[in-house]
């Protein structure tokens, strides 16, 4: 079977959980948007793309579900405030947040700028961080709190002209460990997904098909595919699961 569309969500299984999404406006962001709320959770997608955000969440309430756009660019710590308070105001915790905002360029290491490398880390690593650190009392009021960190097998693994790239796909892999084992204490699990290639924007421009020939099913990934794993990790099901990666990767890291 490699059709998304065949993908059903679990009715009512995130039913009344507060969901904040970061880059929400589109990809694989607005997919995990559409799944979680499909399974009954209120959702906040949050990002830097107002128009396309704004579209996303009314697409979504016209099917029924509980969405609002948030303006939040992760690196701006005033920002991640604001939609704390939001979220304060609104509900009083938080129970599913997934860093999920994220950027990409290919450069030669040596050809790398410092300029370009810290825009990077800011967004895709420094972006989570503030999130975790910001969410924290929320999140502890929060019963069943799960934080989702997309990371990509470009953490585990290396890829030419990704330098920048795999560091903060790396970096988010300890800082999920880490976060794991400070917080479960508190009831909140931290775990990584570990997405192959997916199709989205992220990686229209790319050349060729990317990752796809070292891809044993052949193909890019649907967004839903992605979204069905955060909300499996969102959920009770996978309640004994903390610190760890769920590789969604078409069986690329099994070369
Ligand atoms: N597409 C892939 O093949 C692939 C593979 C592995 C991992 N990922 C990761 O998955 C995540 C989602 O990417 P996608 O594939 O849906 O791409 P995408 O470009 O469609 O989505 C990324 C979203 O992040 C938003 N964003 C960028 N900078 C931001 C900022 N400062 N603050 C808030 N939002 C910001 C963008 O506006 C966009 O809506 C990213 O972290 C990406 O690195 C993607």
């Amino acid at each position: 079977m490699n059709s998304a569309s065949t993908i059903a969500p679990c009715p009512g299984r995130l039913d009344g959980r507060i969901a904040l999404i970061t880059g929400g406006s589109r990809g694989q962001g607005a997919a995990h948007g559409a799944r979680l709320s499909a399974e009954g959770a209120t959702v906040y997608l949050a990002d830097v793309l107002d128009d396309e955000g704004e579209a996303t969440a009314a697409a979504l309430r016209e099917s029924g579900a509980d969405v609002t756009y948030l303006r939040l660019d992760v690196t701006d710590q005033q920002q991640w405030t604001a939609a704390h308070d939001r979220i304060a105001g609104d509900h009083g915790r938080l129970d599913v947040l997934v860093n999920n905002a994220g950027i990409v360029h290919v450069t030669p290491l040596e050809e790398e700028t410092a300029e370009a490398w810290n825009r990077l880390l800011a967004v895709n690593l420094t972006g989570a961080f503030l999130g975790l650190r910001t969410m924290l009392g929320l999140l502890r009021a929060s019963s069943v709190a799960s934080v989702i960190n997309t990371s990509s097998i470009f953490g585990p693994s290396g890829a030419i002209g990704y330098a920048a790239y795999a560091a903060s796909k790396s970096g988010l892999l300890g800082l999920t460990r880490t976060a794991a084992l400070e917080f479960a204490a508190d009831g909140i699990r931290v775990n990584a997904l570990v997405p192959g290639g997916v199709a989205t924007p992220l990686n229209a421009n790319e050349p060729g098909t990317g990752v796809v020939p070292e891809t044993p099913l052949g193909r890019r990934a649907d967004p839903a595919e992605l979204a069905a794993a955060v909300a499996f990790l969102a959920s009770d099901d996978a309640r004994f699961m903390t610190g760890s990666e769920l590789v969604v990767d078409g069986g690329f890291r099994a070369r």
